[in-house]
């Protein structure tokens, strides 16, 4: 039986959905692939936080070394979040030969340039599926069955907590202030929601999509990038009296050789196919000179959606690691 020997950077949301699908799936992947998934170390913070899943206390650690050093580990994932030292670590596993997996939008779009001209140097494997709309295998799409097309225009909901508290102020008259604390009271928000009601996450990962679809790097800081928290119940119902309906969305589009790019709330007309996405959803919206539009929609955020991406990544370096 061949296998192949990974080891997971954090056991929190993403890691506790990876580490599931990898072992509740492990026939399947298997059955599929050829090889079997082994998650040999786990790395983790604190040994005495409740987590979402169990796995043995051997597999655990709180050693970086004991995976990035690790000469039997094949496949690095690194899920742990921000910048550093999420990055040092992606860059020493990739210089240890070892193929990288992540899901950190933050570290990738910060350093998109130094991180895959590391995985090119090493002759490593980088793949980052999960970064950008969670569970939605857009970059797989744009990378691979779109690859013919020129792109034209690409328009993302990309952050589930914004679309949440816009879907909740549009459908429930409620102000910003009330939707965010209900939201952060069910866990839809973080308790710091910065990054996510100004913009900046769907910024990091507009700039991921620019990468991809359009072959250049855009660093998240110089899109210009407008949040939600200054949008009132008032500028819903004028969008609604002029039948459109207020997103927020990460935007590009290359016109006469110039890419225009930006995050900001949008009024789209009721009938685009982006304003019936609604509450913890995300979409993204691409058109391609050859394929014309095209909407990929689901779930941009949760352990096991975020995970099926995750592993989907996992198990194409898997088979790659067969040829
Ligand atoms: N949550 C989602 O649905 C989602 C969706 C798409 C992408 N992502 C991305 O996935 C990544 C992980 O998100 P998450 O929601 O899983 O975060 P999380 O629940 O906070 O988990 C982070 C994990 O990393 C560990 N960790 C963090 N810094 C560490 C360090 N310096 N040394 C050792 N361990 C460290 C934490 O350990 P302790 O638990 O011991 O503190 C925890 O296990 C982020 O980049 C996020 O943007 C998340």
């Amino acid at each position: 039986m061949k296998t192949a020997k990974i080891g997971l950077l954090g056991f929190g949301n993403v890691g506790g959905g990876t580490y599931k699908i990898l072992t509740d799936n492990a026939d399947l992947i298997e059955s599929r692939v050829g090889v079997r998934p082994e998650v040999v170390r786990i790395l983790q913070r604190n040994r005495n936080k409740k987590r979402l899943v169990e796995a043995s206390p051997a597999l655990l650690t709180e050693d970086p070394d004991d995976i990035l050093l690790n000469p039997d580990i094949d496949i690095v994932v690194e899920m742990l979040g921000g910048i550093e030292p999420a990055t040092s670590f992606m860059l020493q596993a990739m210089k240890n030969g070892k193929h990288v997996v992540s899901a950190n939008k933050a570290a990738i779009a910060a350093n998109y340039k130094l991180l895959t001209e590391t995985a090119a140097a090493n002759n490593v494997e980088f793949l980052f599926e999960a970064s950008v709309a969670g569970g939605i295998p857009v970059l797989a799409a744009i990378e691979g069955s779109l690859q013919a097309n020129d792109f034209v225009e690409i328009m993302g909901i990309l952050n589930g907590t914004t679309n949440y508290i816009l879907t909740k102020m549009t459908d429930e008259g409620l102000s910003y202030d009330e939707v965010l604390k209900d939201a952060q009271e069910k866990g839809f928000a973080e308790a710091d929601p910065t990054a996510d009601v100004e913009g900046l996450d769907a910024a990091n990962k507009l700039s991921i999509l620019i990468a991809l679809a359009f072959g250049r790097y855009v660093a998240p800081s110089d899109i210009p990038t407008t949040g939600i928290s200054k949008i009132t119940p008032a500028d819903i119902d004028a969008a609604r009296s002029r039948g459109k309906k207020i997103k927020l969305i990460g935007q590009a589009s290359l016109e006469d050789g110039k890419l225009n790019y930006s995050v900001k709330p949008v009024e789209l007309e009721a009938s685009h196919p982006l304003a019936g996405v609604n509450n913890e959803f995300n979409a993204v919206y691409i058109t391609g000179d050859m394929v014309g539009e095209l909407m990929f929609y689901g779930k941009g955020a949760g352990p096991l959606p975020t995970g099926s991406a995750v592993c989907g990544d996992i198990l194409q370096i898997m088979r790659d690691m067969c040829k």
